[in-house]
């Protein structure tokens, strides 16, 4: 079996409220699964949750709910979150599950057993929020820490730690010679100079339990569980190997301790890791781009071909804040003006790489100008038009605006292939803006009045609709149920998910198109 591509988003914080920068990241990496599956690839989409630690147990402590069973009820609304926001994704992995602690500790006892890890006496500060240590360099002047650390407590405590010092000239090697390796360039260019500046201090992959125990204990310690993010970081070999991948199972084989793979679906083995793509926020490189490969490395597996940085979103050039109520609430969003107006704002407005700003005014004018007056007003005038002069019949195959849209579609697919999102959708925009440009310079209302002029109406009307044929097809990745809706009114019976659909002329003459109906109301 082939390798499938395979794309993962981080795992978001079960206690959190989603938001939208999550919501642009799940639908980022939605649209480049949906993309590589257009293409004609085997495409493997995960997300999920990140459900341990010390937060976790805070904040279920304060509901009087134990961990468990109050990330069962959160887990419950963050998958109906995903579905809000038509993914599609074909798994969803909560670090709570039996096949991820499995995994954890698989991974664990084999880097114990090799010598990568050991055991030390740690005094010092710490921080509660953020659950990380800090040093005396992350003191300011007078003594005190930056607020942002939240509650900083003195601690002497013994834990496991990560030896990374030997790992570090491999990285820096392994970045400068794959480029992909993290993207944006900027954000490979902080990796490099991070990793080049200063020597690696070794990870703390435990915490004591007596302090913590909502965690994954440690296979050969259980007075201590597993730091939160070496488990998390783990969640995205954890679904490969319960799928039964050789690729993780070959190294897995050789650990001592537990099986791994679930037996049920090891029948179907899937062949997924390396991934091909994480996709992850600006603020968490760091265990991406330098700890997560350097866990993978130690155990012997292949390491992803990409981290994809996206940048951080604002709300009207403000952080977004819940205690100053300046948030967008992206399923308040999705229910007013559904969810592929939500999709399209936010991968038309910020390209993957810089931050972005959401304006309220922004949002409702893209929505006007693009969507309503510009796509919708295309496709609804189109197909009206062919109802109107031709009963819903599709003449015969006229290839006037075949060049331009061929050359269109190119662009939009090598931009798709570059995952340059933003930049397909401006390609795909030009497409609608030349259609409309079209109809106004050939005037079918003036043609139709002419039975002179039949065979120029003909010949316009099957180049609107094709065109319409051929924006579904370009626009299946990113809006995927208005693709659908533009299929179905035009009368075609299969979906708009194979690129390759996108070639001139797939209207048959004498098709009957269905009914058109607005696909994107003004709202004024
Ligand atoms: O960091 N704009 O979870 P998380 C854009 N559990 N993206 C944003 C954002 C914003 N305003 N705020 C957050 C975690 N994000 C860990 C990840 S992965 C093994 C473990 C992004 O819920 C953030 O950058 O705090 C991250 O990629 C994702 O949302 C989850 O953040
Ligand atoms: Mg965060």
């Amino acid at each position: 079996m082939s390798k499938s591509f395979y794309i993962t988003t981080a795992i978001d914080y079960v206690n959190g409220q989603p938001h939208l920068g999550h919501a642009y990241e799940k639908v980022i990496t939605d649209v480049i699964a949906r993309a590589h599956r257009a293409l004609g690839e085997d495409t493997f989409y995960l997300t999920g949750l990140d459900e341990h630690g010390q937060k976790v147990q805070q904040a279920a402590e304060a509901e009087g709910k134990s961990p468990q069973a109050y990330c069962d009820e959160l887990a419950i609304s963050w998958k109906a979150f995903a579905e809000s926001l038509d993914l599609s994704n074909n798994d969803f992995i909560r670090t709570t599950e039996s096949r991820h602690k499995r995994f954890v500790r698989a991974i664990l006892s084999k880097l114990h057993a090799e010598g990568h890890f050991y055991r030390a006496t740690y005094k010092g500060f710490y921080s509660l929020k953020e659950e990380t240590f800090l040093t005396e360099k992350d003191r300011r002047p007078d003594g005190t820490f930056d607020p942002a650390w939240g509650e900083v407590v003195e601690l002497s405590e013994d834990n496991y730690y990560f030896r990374l010092g030997a790992h570090q000239n491999w990285l820096i090697k392994h970045i400068e010679e794959n480029p992909d390796f993290v993207q944006p360039d900027y954000r490979r260019n902080e990796v490099l100079g991070f990793l080049r500046s200063e020597p690696l201090q070794d990870l703390c992959i435990t915490r004591p339990t007596k302090r913590l125990n909502w965690g994954i204990p440690l296979p050969f310690d259980e007075e201590f569980v597993t730091y939160v993010w070496f488990d998390a970081l783990s969640n995205y070999v954890t679904v490969p190997a319960s799928l039964g991948d050789p690729a993780v199972l070959s190294v897995l084989a050789r650990w001592a301790g537990e099986p791994t793979a679930d037996s049920a679906t090891q029948t179907q083995a899937c062949c997924l890791w390396p991934a091909d793509i994480h996709v992850i926020g600006k603020d968490i490189i760091k265990f991406h781009a330098v700890y997560w490969p350097i866990m993978l490395k130690a155990a012997g597996l292949p390491l992803p071909k990409q981290v994809l940085v996206h940048g951080w979103w604002q709300k009207d050039g403000q952080k977004m804040s819940k205690s100053t109520g300046n948030v967008v609430d992206p399923v308040a969003v999705i229910r007013d003006w559904g969810v592929d107006a939500f999709r399209f704002y936010v991968v038309r407005e910020l390209d993957i790489g810089p931050d972005g700003n959401w304006t309220d005014a922004g949002f409702v004018a893209r929505y006007h100008a693009e969507l309503a007056n510009g796509l919708g007003n295309l496709v609804n005038r189109s197909l009206s038009m062919l109802k109107r002069y031709r009963q819903g019949k599709v003449p015969p195959v006229s290839s006037e605006l075949a060049p331009e849209t061929e050359a269109i579609s190119k662009r939009v697919i090598d931009n798709l292939r570059a995952h340059r999102l933003q930049a397909a959708l401006i390609a795909i925009w030009d497409l609608v803006a030349r259609a409309n440009q079209y109809v106004d310079h050939t005037a079918p209302f003036k043609l139709a009045k002419d039975p002179a002029q039949s065979r120029r109406l003909d010949e316009v009307l099957y180049n609107l609709a094709e065109i319409c044929r051929v924006l579904a097809v370009l626009l299946g990745p990113f809006l995927p149920s208005t693709a659908a809706k533009m299929f179905r009114q035009l009368g075609l019976k299969e979906s708009p998910d194979k690129l390759a659909a996108c070639a001139w002329g797939g209207l048959a003459e004498g098709h009957l198109i269905g009914q058109p109906e607005p696909l994107f109301p003004r709202r004024d």
